[in-house]
């Protein structure tokens, strides 16, 4: 089953959901170790690979929030209190907006610097929306790291949400999203 019903996730969500998850937690993991490796003449390329593959996030994002429009939420179980709906609605919408947030604060950073990520793998420039600015660039890499870190205690509580309902309250809300299976 390729599209979502009202009860679980489709194959193309579950994909998208866990493809997303991995470049994510991949991004702030990679990013932290190339801005914590020594100082070396190489750092452009390691980080040019991270500004290639958070185009791809950026990307993946956008076609996953247009699938999410032109396919149906499945909802949680019956019986779910409403303060879990809510903070389960308030918390991915977070997720959502926070990884935009900080993928295009990083692509405002690019185009701001005096060399910017722009060269996609080598292959084809992508368009840069800023233009060079020095004290700019310092602000939208100041808050590039300090989103990706917020991002990062979102995915935390994400996960310990995920492992609540599933040990806890003893649902298949984890199992849908890895399964399919509906609820
Ligand atoms: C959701 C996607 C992204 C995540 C989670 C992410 C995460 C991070 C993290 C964790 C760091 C290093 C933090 C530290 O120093 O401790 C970083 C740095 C950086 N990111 Fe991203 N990033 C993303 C997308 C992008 C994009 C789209 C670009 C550019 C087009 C980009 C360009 C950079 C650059 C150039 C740095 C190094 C900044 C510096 O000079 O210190 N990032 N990012
Ligand atoms: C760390 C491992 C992760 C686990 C165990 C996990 C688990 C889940 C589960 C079970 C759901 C389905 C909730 C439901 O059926 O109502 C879900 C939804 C969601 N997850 Fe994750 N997730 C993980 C990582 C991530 C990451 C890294 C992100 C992005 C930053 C993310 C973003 C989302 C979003 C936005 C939704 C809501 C889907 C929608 O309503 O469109 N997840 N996750």
């Amino acid at each position: 089953m390729f599209k979502n019903t009202a009860k679980t996730w489709g194959g193309a969500a579950r994909a998208l959901h866990w493809i997303l998850a991995v470049l994510i937690i991949g991004m702030i993991g990679y990013g932290w170790w190339m801005n914590h490796i020594p100082q070396r003449p190489d750092r452009y390329f390691y980080r040019s690979i991270h500004a290639d593959i958070g185009y791809v996030v950026l990307l993946l994002l956008i076609l996953r929030l247009a699938w999410r429009l032109i396919n149906p939420t499945p909802a949680l179980p019956v019986g779910t209190p409403f303060w879990e709906r809510w903070m389960a609605r308030m918390l991915q919408g977070s997720l959502y907006l926070v990884t935009f947030v900080v993928a295009m604060l990083g692509w405002a950073h690019s185009g701001a610097t005096a060399r910017p990520y722009a060269s996609w793998f080598g292959l084809f420039n992508i368009p840069q929306f800023t233009s060079t600015d020095k004290a700019a660039a310092h602000a939208y890499e100041d808050n590039h790291i300090l989103g990706a870190y917020i991002l990062l205690a979102l995915i935390v509580l994400h996960l310990l949400a995920a492992l609540y309902r599933h040990f806890y309250r003893r649902d298949r809300v984890l199992h849908r999203m890895l399964t399919g299976e509906s609820v």
